[in-house]
């Protein structure tokens, strides 16, 4: 029996969504929850190995998108449903939804086949929560500027995150339910009001 709630955070690199993670994770906690916070690609010792691949080797999308979902598959298996299973709620920063934004909405990549991937891996196992940062990819490339050195995906051009955008927009139109946008143009701490302000209604 699963008790615990799984919320996944999305939208393209530079959208800000770490800061908010943490202050979800904080209010989490404030109401006496228990936490878990994790990552894709990753969230296991497996998974990092497979993460430091997809980020820094050069790969056909096929390769890519079956990576992405056996580091989901370890991922589910040893942190995710365990977490749950034991009442705790797992924040998880990206999960299957990038899939379907960044290898089919910018790549091009089969979404039918991601689709059979998803059944394989997921068994329907679903987040209760989605939250997209919504962001303008400009907005989002002067931030990334800033902050670091660009991995292989966050070296892609305007076009290619604009296309991850709209994609994400389009799975989100199609489970309102599922999913909670922002708009992550405010400032930080207007965008956390909102999302806690939200995040009462699943408690
Ligand atoms: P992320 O952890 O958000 O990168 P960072 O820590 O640098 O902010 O995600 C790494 C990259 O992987 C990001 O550009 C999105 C991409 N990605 C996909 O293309 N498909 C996927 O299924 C996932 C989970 C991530």
């Amino acid at each position: 029996m699963v008790r615990g709630k799984f919320i996944t955070f999305e939208g393209i690199d530079g959208a800000g969504k770490t800061t908010q993670i943490e202050a979800l994770h904080r209010f989490l906690l404030d109401h006496g929850i228990e936490v878990v916070r994790t990552r894709e690609p990753g969230g296991t010792p497996l998974g990092e190995k497979i993460r430091a691949m997809l980020l820094n080797d050069e790969m056909d999308v096929t390769a890519e998108t079956l990576l992405f979902f056996a580091s989901r598959a370890q991922h589910i298996r040893d942190v995710i449903l365990p977490a749950l299973e034991r009442g705790a709620w797992v924040l998880s920063d990206r999960f299957t939804d990038a899939t379907y934004a960044y290898q089919v909405g910018a790549k091009g990549y089969e979404a039918e086949y991601v689709l059979q991937l998803e059944a394989i891996v997921q068994k329907g196992f679903q987040p209760n929560k989605t939250v997209l940062f919504d962001l303008d990819p400009q907005t989002a490339a002067r931030r990334l500027a800033l902050s670091r050195t660009a991995d292989r995906f966050e070296t892609q051009d305007c076009d290619f995150f604009t296309r991850v955008r709209k994609a994400y927009l389009a799975r989100a139109a199609a489970s309102p339910e599922r999913f909670f946008v922002l708009d992550a143009g405010q400032t930080p701490e207007a965008i956390t009001a909102q999302l806690l302000d939200e995040a009462k209604g699943w408690l």
